[in-house]
């Protein structure tokens, strides 16, 4: 594969993990990071620093991703946009803010730039894709968690986390919904919606169930072309207990998939 320029927005968990593997690969890594972050020491001397978002705008790398949380997609993403780059953004929850999604397309459609979305913790965006203008379609996500995960909200609704025998369902509403409830929970529910249907459009269930044995994701997806059946248990980063392992992974089948001569699509 050839040598390719490419700049992490964040050195969290996922990015450490890419960065590494994009470097095994042969590409050139740069990082660039919020001034005073204490992940800066972290950053190991065979990644290069980017001091700020001009000098990354100016450099003009192969691509960008943004592995940082959704204050970075507000913040950094745009400037890329308008320099005519690729940008491959993990926290896709933050496009639920239909200003910010509309102003991102609109700087790469004007710039030349591109916005990828990656399946990240999620599967079968390509069947959701396909389903989307499908007639008679019902579109829902259930987040299914261990009660520990949700301890405070069990608490607040009088139950306790360690002695719940049956699920209880926190939420239940559009994706559109959830984003403002839960901002951080929503990436795979954006993705499944802007995939799909859209945010009004997407039912999102947020269960506690004592039976779920990691953080479990289930599809369902109905339509006059079939039924959709999906159900991923992610075991957690081993950096980052919040992150499912399998997204930096994602995110690496996204860059090897967006260099490769043949794309599935
Ligand atoms: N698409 C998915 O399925 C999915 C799943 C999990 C996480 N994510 C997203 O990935 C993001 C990163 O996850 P993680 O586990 O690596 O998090 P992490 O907390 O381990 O690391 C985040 C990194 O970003 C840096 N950072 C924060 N704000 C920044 C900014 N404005 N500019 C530059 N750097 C900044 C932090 O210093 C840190 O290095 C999450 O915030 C989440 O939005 C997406």
């Amino acid at each position: 594969m050839r040598r390719r320029r490419i700049v992490l927005i964040g050195y969290g968990a996922i990015a450490a993990e890419l960065a590494e593997a994009l470097l095994a690969r042969g590409h050139a890594v740069d990082v660039l990071l919020k001034p005073g972050l204490a992940s800066r020491q972290r950053v190991p001397e065979t990644l290069g620093l980017v001091p700020d978002v001009a000098a990354l705008a100016a450099d003009g790398p192969d691509l960008v991703i943004e592995a940082a949380g959704h204050e970075a997609v507000r913040q950094v993403v745009p400037a890329c946009l308008e320099a005519g780059l690729p940008v491959l953004i993990s926290s896709i929850g933050a496009l639920h803010d239909d200003a910010l999604n509309e102003r991102l397309v609109g700087l790469a459609r004007e710039h030349g730039g591109r916005l990828l979305l990656p399946s990240g913790a999620l599967g079968a965006l390509d069947y959701v894709r396909a389903v989307r203008h499908a007639g008679a379609l019902s579109l829902r996500y259930q987040s299914r968690k261990p009660p520990a995960a949700w301890a405070a909200e069990l608490r607040a609704l009088g139950h306790d986390p360690a002695a719940l025998a049956e699920p209880v369902t926190l939420f239940a509403g559009t994706a559109r919904q959830a984003a403002a409830l839960y901002p951080q929970n929503l990436n795979v529910a954006a993705a499944l919606a802007l995939a799909g249907p859209g945010f009004e459009a997407t039912g999102v269930e947020v269960i506690c169930d004592p039976e779920a044995g990691g953080n479990t994701h289930v599809v369902l997806a109905d339509s006059e072309l079939g039924t959709m059946r999906l159900s991923i248990v992610n075991n957690p980063s081993p950096t980052n207990p919040k992150t499912s392992w399998i997204v930096g992974r994602s995110l690496l089948a996204a860059v090897d998939q967006y260099f490769s001569p043949v794309m599935m699509v």
